[in-house]
């Protein structure tokens, strides 16, 4: 079975297979690690594995290469990206630096190497609001790119920021109606929603919660029926580790295409023919790095 190939060559090449909860459900089931992109980035920085396999998207990859610049770093298909993340570049942000002396630069971890090596700290869904608190209120910041992470955190901390409009074209399909519709087919069981979901949809839900806090919430709740709004690969998960509950998509539609690039034939092919290994350039990967470890070091 490809499974099983997929394992013994793991062994093989001592590699550590990381997935992210978007991705097949098959794939999740070969991962040493599957998660967000928080607890992902802390795997691969604690990992002592001579090569990490990284299925997700190419910045979840970039991140793992930053954080272990001695190791190799695999992604399946290369190709996989995430389309937030090519909204806002390098150039541009320090464009609206210059525009805002003194402002602190913040991104989402869904950004570029060389966006992160322009800022001062990172976040991703699962942190954003505790890395955001350490933050005067009178301090300047740039958020890029999410413009729904970035607005949905200024409103928690009561706080305004220099919004980059980018957003993420699969949770900007998902509309009010639909978790309204969704209320109704399954009257009583709580609405989760990602916190990149626009702000009308954010505001219909129960929790806006980063993937992996949807793991948790599962996990913790005593509700049987659960609505989810975000990727539907995490269901996979959902259902797996809570098989006395059940779980709704809001929408089917709600797929991320670059995440399902992601298969056991070009996992088993990644790890036969080590490829395609992610490269960072040394400056870029140095100033990105400050970043990163400024945000794994806000627990
Ligand atoms: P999480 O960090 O919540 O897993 O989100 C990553 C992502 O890309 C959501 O679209
Ligand atoms: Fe990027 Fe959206 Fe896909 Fe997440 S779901 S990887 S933000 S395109």
């Amino acid at each position: 079975m490809l499974s099983d190939e997929i394992r013994s060559l793991a062994a093989e090449r001592k590699a550590v297979i990381l997935v992210h909860n978007y991705c097949r459900g098959e794939v999740q089931d070969v991962a040493d690690f599957t998660g967000d992109s928080l607890e992902l980035a802390r795997r691969a920085a604690e990992t002592t594995a001579d090569v990490i396999v990284f299925c997700g998207v190419y910045f979840m990859a970039e991140t793992a290469k930053i954080l272990n610049p001695s190791r190799t770093v695999l992604i399946p298909d290369p190709s996989a990206g995430c389309p937030m993340a090519d909204m806002v570049t390098a150039a541009q942000l320090r464009e609206v630096k210059a525009a805002h002396p003194g402002a602190k630069a913040v991104c989402y971890v869904n950004s570029t190497a060389e966006v992160k090596a322009e800022c001062d700290i990172c976040v991703t869904s699962g942190n954003a609001e505790a890395v955001m608190a350490r933050f005067s209120p009178d301090e300047e910041i740039i958020f890029v790119p999410d413009r729904h992470l970035g607005g949905h955190i200024a409103g928690l901390l009561g706080r305004e920021y220099l919004l980059w409009p980018g957003y993420c074209p699969t949770h900007a399909a998902l509309t009010a109606k639909a978790v309204a519709d969704a209320r109704r087919l399954h009257p009583g069981a709580p609405v989760l929603v990602h916190p990149e979901c626009p702000r009308d949809v954010r505001e219909a839900a129960d929790e806006r919660l980063s993937t992996g806090g949807m793991c948790r919430y599962a996990r913790e709740s005593s509700a049987k029926e659960i609505v989810v709004g975000t990727e539907t690969g995490i269901l996979h998960r959902l259902r797996k580790e809570n098989p006395e509950k059940a779980f709704y998509p809001v929408s089917e539609k709600l797929v991320c295409p670059n995440m399902k690039k992601n298969t056991l034939e070009n996992l088993r092919d990644s790890l036969k023919e080590m490829k395609t290994e992610v490269t960072v350039p040394e400056e870029v990967a140095v100033r990105a790095r400050r970043a990163i470890d400024a945000m794994l070091a806000v627990r």
